[in-house]
């Protein structure tokens, strides 16, 4: 009789013990960064509805058109978050976070979904983590946002990285350079890639996206954005541009920086490293002054990041960086019969209880098998328990480390291992 048997969908993976240590590590990292910033955790439901995501994000970009994972119930459009920024907009103005007066600094770690053809970084279950700053229209703020980001690669170690930065200005300015773009593309029609001409009467910003070979030497002579910011949009970028200077963060221009979302307003940046394939972005934000207005709140200016964890955790393993090991137990009992294991699941609350982690055979297994199993678990000592032992109070404490033995009563056990 064939069995059934069930595999994740597609960009979708389980995380095991042996990798769940280097996540585990990484979020306590950047809990600790976060805290250290002065940033709060905010945690919103993996699903909105669909409209929230449509309007914030953009109808035309490939996220909205392509890769939502939505389903419908009733009356209700369930869409899987592709992002956290259009959420977090929404928890804001439901939650009236205004309210509570000044900045709101939040960030967050979880999950989110895009329906993209999968490869190497590249899921459709896949995890982030960002943070947002909202309220604020200064450069410094935008610095800041920055600043944040830059510090878990630097902890981590990860440093050949390059900082691309543009300002893709107000709403005016993007105006007359999508004009400025489609005025330029519009000649060159038969030479561009099917994807950038069906690009070029929709989004013309979004050609200068295309990795397409033919497309490249056409990019290259095209207009530059930054060509045509308004007075003020420059002067926030020059802003931007001197602070970061003054932290010593360095970037590289790249006017050709437009991002696949579409409520960027002035700074838009990314994070990329030459050291994690073909998807090269660790991650990637900017400034987004008029989303919380077009998701129902009041005109809020605010500036955010996100980076991918799988993303990250590719650099580490390219890079040879270690996060965290899987640590064994302190004490694993080794048990010969019912009354002995009945003792070690008795006396394993109290080691636990003065931080000691403790495990034993859960299986009935002879005394070699479980002395193999505590040399697996990388277990430091071992308890060695039978009728005799239980009767004299008397046990053997065994160093897996030094290979050395020690006659120990049960309260012994504790002080000897913790010594
Ligand atoms: P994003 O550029 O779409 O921006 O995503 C940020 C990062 O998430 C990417 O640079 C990449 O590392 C990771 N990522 C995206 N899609 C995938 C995928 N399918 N598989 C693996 N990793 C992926 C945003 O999401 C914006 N919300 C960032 C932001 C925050 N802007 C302002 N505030």
């Amino acid at each position: 009789m064939s069995k059934t048997t069930f595999t994740t969908h597609h960009g979708m993976t389980d995380l095991l013990p042996g990798d769940i240590e280097q996540w585990q590590a990484l979020e306590s990292l950047i809990h600790e960064t976060a805290r250290r910033y002065h940033f709060q955790e905010i945690r919103t439901p993996v699903m909105e509805q669909t409209e929230l995501i449509a309007r914030g994000v953009g109808q035309l970009t490939d996220i909205v058109s392509k890769e939502m994972f939505t389903f419908d119930r009733g009356e209700d459009h369930y869409v899987l978050r592709p992002e956290g920024t259009a959420p977090v907009a929404r928890a804001y103005v439901q939650n009236h976070l205004a309210q509570r007066g000044g900045t709101q600094r939040l960030y967050y770690i979880g999950p989110f979904f895009r329906a993209e053809r999968p490869q190497k970084g590249r899921q459709r279950q896949f995890h982030q983590f960002g943070a947002e700053l909202i309220g604020s229209s200064s450069a410094i703020a935008d610095v800041e946002i920055i600043a944040f980001m830059t510090a878990i690669y630097r902890q981590i170690g990860i440093k050949n990285t390059t900082l691309k930065l543009n300002s893709v200005g107000d709403p005016a300015t993007r105006d007359a350079y999508r004009k400025a773009l489609h005025d330029y593309f519009r000649p060159l029609a038969d030479k561009l890639s099917e994807i950038s001409l069906n690009r070029l009467d929709v989004n013309p910003m979004r050609i200068l996206d295309s990795k397409e070979d033919q497309d490249q030497p056409l990019k290259a002579a095209a207009p530059r954005i930054t060509d045509y910011l308004s007075e003020k949009s420059r002067e926030h970028f020059d802003a931007v541009k001197e602070l970061l200077d003054r932290l010593d963060i360095p970037y590289e221009m790249d006017p050709f920086l437009v991002r696949g979302l579409d409520y960027y307003t002035e700074t838009a940046f990314e994070l990329v490293s030459p050291d994690i394939g073909s998807q090269d972005a660790l991650g990637g934000g900017g400034r987004y002054d008029l989303l919380i207005e077009e998701v129902g709140g009041p005109p809020t200016p605010a500036v955010g990041f996100a980076c991918g964890i799988e993303r990250l955790m590719i650099a580490c393993e390219a890079l040879g960086i270690t996060l965290a090991h899987p640590s064994g137990p302190d004490i694993y009992f080794v048990t010969r019969g019912e009354e002995a294991a009945r003792w070690a699941l008795e006396k394993m609350p109290e080691l636990r209880n003065s931080g000691l982690v403790c495990t034993m055979d859960y299986a009935g297994r002879s005394l070699k098998a479980q002395m193999k199993d505590a040399n697996r678990q990388q277990a430091r000592f071992a308890v060695i328990i039978g009728e005799q032992e239980l009767q004299e109070n008397l046990f053997t404490l065994r160093d897996m480390v030094k290979s050395e033995e020690y006659q120990v009563t049960s309260d012994d056990i504790a002080g000897r291992v913790l010594s």
